[in-house]
């Protein structure tokens, strides 16, 4: 995202005109419940607009939004619809072909890993969301709505897909609005030309659907996630553990001792015993071969039979180095 959208959080409501426009071709069903979703809806103004023109009833109408500030500003807008927020979009739980209107105008974005389009994002998602049949009107600029990627989606769950660009006057990011009406399963994109699927915008009938049963938030946005982070108890793992006291044994160590802590690997790190400077000691202890033994025998015909018998040995490694900076190594006792 560019730098002044980051700062805007992507929002870039679309202008009134452009809204006006897109609901002239949408037409309500003749009675019957019809749900109608605005999946990032900003301060909800095209959310109201729309419904308004279409008439639907304020319960029947879903919003979410994932800035504090602008789902505030939506709710007390539209007080007795469903305003999800602070959320994602992509973080919310919905009852699966619910909705039969999506007006979808997503930031425009790549996403941060992945490298999938954060449009295709909440395409996917609305696909899920809306019930075969149901229209979307997707908002993004004209520049994305030839991505092969996003076509090759759209083609296989849409169908009657048209494209009518924002009204002259308020289309600084060249937007357009892609049409389309949800096909009951998905078809293969491979056998179908996006060209020969696009039609001249038309009227499009919105059919009648179900309210969603489920319509709840399941993740934590990034800002509540990074909050809960600082304020985790699990933050202790990250911190630095504090120093632990050595315990002095009841009796001074005998070689052996000493031997099995570097060998052990025990003894590594800074050890200053009272009264002399500190040094720095490391012990390895790697396994050798040693020949044990040799034996000859004469045989019957007078030549001679060799027995060599090999054997390992753990041999210790000790390197110290002073204050005044010199290794020395002891090895082999
Ligand atoms: C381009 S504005 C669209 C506003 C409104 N729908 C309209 O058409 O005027 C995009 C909005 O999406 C919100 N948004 C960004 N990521 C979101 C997400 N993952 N889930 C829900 N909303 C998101 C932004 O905060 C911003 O308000």
């Amino acid at each position: 995202m560019r730098l002044a959208a980051q700062i805007k959080g992507g929002y870039y409501p679309a202008p009134p005109d452009a809204v006006a426009h897109a609901a002239t071709f949408l037409r309500p069903p003749n009675g019957g419940r019809f749900c109608f979703l605005d999946p990032c809806c900003g301060e909800g103004a095209a959310l109201q607009q729309i419904a308004e023109i279409l008439n639907a009833a304020a319960d029947n109408v879903y919003g979410i939004e994932l800035d504090p500030e602008r789902v505030a500003t939506t709710q007390s807008l539209l007080p007795d619809s469903h305003i999800l927020g602070p959320a994602s979009a992509l973080g919310v739980a919905c009852t699966r072909k619910s909705f039969s209107l999506a007006w979808v105008n997503p930031p425009f974005d790549d996403q941060i890993s992945g490298g999938d389009r954060v449009e295709l994002e909440f395409l996917r998602q609305m696909i899920d969301w809306i019930v075969p049949g149901g229209v979307i009107c997707f908002v993004i600029p004209e520049s994305t709505s030839n991505h092969w990627s996003f076509r090759q989606l759209f083609i296989q769950w849409f169908e009657e897909i048209s494209i009518e660009p924002f009204p002259e006057h308020c289309r600084p990011y060249n937007e357009v609005i892609v049409f389309g009406r949800r096909l009951d399963r998905a078809r293969s994109p491979w056998s179908l030309n996006w060209n020969h699927e696009l039609q001249l915008p038309h009227m499009y009938d919105i059919p009648t659907g179900r309210k969603p049963t489920r319509f709840i938030k399941v993740e934590l946005t990034e800002a509540e996630l990074r909050d809960a982070l600082r304020v985790s108890p699990l933050q202790r793992h990250l911190q630095p553990h504090a120093d632990s006291l050595l315990v002095e044994p009841p009796l001074s160590l005998g070689k052996g001792h000493i031997a099995l802590l570097l060998a052990s690997g025990h003894l590594d790190g800074i050890v200053q015993p009272e009264g002399e400077p500190p040094h720095v000691v490391r012990g390895t202890a790697k396994k050798t071969q040693y020949v044990a033994g040799v034996e000859q025998s004469d045989n019957a015909d007078g030549s001679v039979t060799t027995k060599t018998c090999l054997s390992e040995k753990i041999t210790l490694t000790v390197r110290a180095v002073g204050v005044d900076g010199r290794i020395r190594t002891f090895e082999g006792g």
